[in-house]
C-alpha cells in the first residue's frame, strides 16, 4: 500500500540524495567549502541539460521570432554604469556582532510580516529599530540581539583584466556579469544588422551570472555563481500589454508542460518596481522543502530604459526604423528571466517521493520523462550468466544510440530498481531466461507504478520511443 511522502525534513533529504547520487556537491568541499557555490555531478549535469534544453526548445526552437545568443561574461565596464548596477545593485545587510553572521535585512523584516521589497535603507532601519525596541530582533544563527544597523551591500563581483600588477586597480576594473541580459542589449544592434528581424522579436541566452549574495545558504536556491536563462523581447511600446500577457501565458504553460502541478504555482505582482520597470510579475512555486511559495521566475516590462541608456553611454544609435510606418524609436523590452539552478531545485522538490512498493520502502524521483537524467536502464537478470549479460549488452548498444542509458548488473534486481528509482529513470529493461530460451522478449518496468510488461526485443526501441515522447 502506498504512503504519503514525509515532507518534514525534505530539504535535508534532497541535499543528501543530491550528494549521495551524484547530482550536486558543495563547491570546494575538500577545503571546507566555499559558501554559495555548488558543483553539479554526472546526474546533475544530465538533469540540468534537460531543463536548459526544455527552455531553449520552447523559447527558440518552437518560435519564429526569438534568436539565440551566447555573449561574453566580461563586458565593457561602462555596461554596468549604463544599466545602473554600479552604485545601485545592492541588498540591505545586517551583521550579528556576536557570531559575525550576515543577514538580509529585508528578509529579516519579511519574517515578521513586514514587506521590505525595494524599501529604502531608512525605512528598513526604522522597522528594525521597532523590532529591537520590542526585543524581537535576533540573529537567525545564534539568537544574539546584538545586531548592527542595516547598510547597503553591493552584489557586484569585481575583478581586473589586463592589469600589469597583482593588486586590483579601478583603472582595469571588470565585473562578472550579475545578469545575462546585459550581453543581450549589447548585441541588439548586431542581431538587427545581421539577421534583420522585424519587431517584435526576442533574443534568448543561457549563461553564468555572479552575485555577491549576502546570505547564500538555501542550497542551490540562491548561489553566488548561477546560470540564468533570459529572453528579451524587443517591441513597439503599443505592443507591450499584448506581448506581456502572451509571455505570461507561455511561461506559465512551460511549467505545466514539464509536470509542475498548477496548484503549486502562483503569480506575485510587484507593487514597488525597479526604476526601469513598468510592470513586474514573478512566477512563484510552492517549495515543500522551504514550506512555502518562493520566486522562480521574473517577467518584467522594462520600457526603453536599457537601450536608451546603452545608446547614451556608448554614443551608438540603438533606435529602430520601421519601414512600414516610417517611424524611428527606441524599442521597449519585455523580459522573462529564470535561474536554472532554481528550476533544478523546484523539479527535485516536486519529484521527490517516498512510498511502499511490494512491501518495501523506496525513494523515487517522479520527474517528467523529458527531464529524467537517464531514460532507460538495462539489466541482465544475473551477473554471472554470460548469455544474459551478452544479450543485455547487445540491447544496451542498440538503445544507447537513441536514449540516455545506463547498464547495471550489480546486486539483486530489487536493488538495481531502487538505484534507478532514486535518479528518476522512467524505465528498466531486464533480460532473463525467457528472453534467451523462449520468445526474445524482455521485461519493461515502469518507475511510477512498478508494473512490468513483456515486450519483444525487436519492438523495444519503438516502444520506448513512444513511451518517452
Ligand atoms: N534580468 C532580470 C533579473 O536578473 P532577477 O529577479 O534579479 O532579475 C531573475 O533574477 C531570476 O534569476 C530569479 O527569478 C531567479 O530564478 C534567478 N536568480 C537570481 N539571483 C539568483 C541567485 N543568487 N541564485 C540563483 N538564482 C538566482
Amino acid at each position: 500500500m502506498k504512503k504519503e511522502t514525509d515532507k518534514s525534513d525534505l530539504m535535508e533529504k534532497i541535499v543528501s540524495l543530491c550528494k549521495q547520487r551524484g547530482f550536486v556537491y558543495q563547491g570546494s568541499e575538500i577545503y571546507g567549502g566555499l559558501p554559495g557555490t555548488y558543483d553539479y555531478g554526472h546526474y546533475g549535469i544530465l538533469l540540468k541539460d534537460n531543463i536548459r534544453n526544455a527552455w531553449l526548445k520552447h523559447m527558440i526552437q518552437l518560435r519564429d521570432d526569438v534568436y539565440g545568443l551566447d555573449s561574453a561574461i566580461f563586458m565593457h565596464p561602462q555596461t554596468w554604469l549604463a544599466s545602473g548596477h554600479v552604485g545601485n545593485f545592492d541588498d540591505p545587510q545586517v551583521d550579528c556582532k556576536n557570531c559575525k553572521n550576515r543577514m538580509r535585512a529585508d528578509h529579516l523584516l519579511e519574517s515578521f510580516g513586514i514587506s521590505a521589497d525595494k524599501a529604502t535603507i531608512e525605512f528598513i532601519n526604522i522597522e528594525l529599530d521597532k523590532l529591537r525596541g520590542a526585543k524581537k530582533l535576533k540573529c537567525v544563527s545564534c539568537g544574539s540581539t546584538d545586531l548592527t544597523a542595516a547598510r547597503r551591500f553591493s552584489l557586484m563581483v569585481k575583478s581586473n583584466l589586463g592589469s600589469p600588477v597583482d593588486t586590483l586597480t579601478e583603472e582595469n576594473v571588470v565585473y562578472l556579469r550579475p545578469e545575462t541580459c546585459g550581453g543581450i542589449y549589447l548585441e541588439y544592434k548586431n542581431t538587427v544588422d545581421s539577421l534583420h528581424p522585424k519587431l517584435p522579436f526576442g533574443i534568448a541566452q543561457v549563461g553564468k551570472a555572479f552575485r555577491n549574495e549576502i546570505a547564500a545558504r538555501q542550497f542551490i536556491f540562491r548561489t553566488r555563481e548561477f546560470e540564468q536563462m533570459e529572453m528579451q523581447y524587443f517591441l513597439h511600446p503599443k505592443d507591450m500589454e499584448k506581448s506581456y500577457e502572451m509571455w505570461k501565458e507561455i511561461r506559465h504553460n512551460w511549467y505545466l508542460n514539464y509536470g509542475i502541478d498548477p496548484k503549486s504555482l502562483r503569480w506575485y505582482k510587484h507593487e514597488k518596481l525597479a526604476h526601469y520597470a513598468s510592470q513586474a510579475y514573478d512566477i512563484e512555486y510552492d517549495f515543500k522543502c522551504f514550506g512555502g511559495f518562493k520566486e522562480v521566475e521574473g517577467i518584467h516590462a522594462r520600457g526603453d530604459w536599457d537601450l536608451s541608456q546603452h545608446s547614451k553611454f556608448s554614443g551608438v544609435d540603438l533606435s529602430y526604423y520601421d519601414e512600414e510606418t516610417k517611424e524611428r524609436f527606441i524599442p521597449h523590452i519585455m523580459e522573462t528571466s529564470v535561474g536554472l539552478g532554481r528550476l533544478f531545485l523546484m523539479f527535485l522538490d516536486q519529484a521527490y517521493t517516498e512510498d511502499e512498493l511490494g512491501g518495501e520502502k523506496r525513494v523515487f524521483l517522479k520527474l517528467s520523462k523529458a527531464l529524467a537524467p537517464v531514460k532507460v536502464a538495462v539489466f541482465p537478470l544475473l551477473k554471472n550468466k554470460p548469455v544474459l549479460v551478452e544479450k543485455a549488452r547487445e540491447i544496451y548498444k542498440v538503445l544507447q544510440k537513441e536514449f540516455s542509458l545506463e547498464f547495471d548488473s550489480n546486486g539483486n534486481i530489487g536493488k538495481r530498481y531502487r538505484r534507478q528509482d532514486e535518479i528518476g529513470t522512467p524505465f528498466c529493461v531486464t533480460v532473463d531466461f525467457d528472453t534467451i530460451e523462449k520468445d526474445d522478449t524482455v521485461t519493461v518496468r515502469d518507475r511510477d507504478t512498478g508494473e512490468q510488461e513483456r515486450i519483444s526485443v525487436k519492438e523495444l526501441p519503438a516502444y520506448l520511443k513512444a513511451k518517452l515522447s
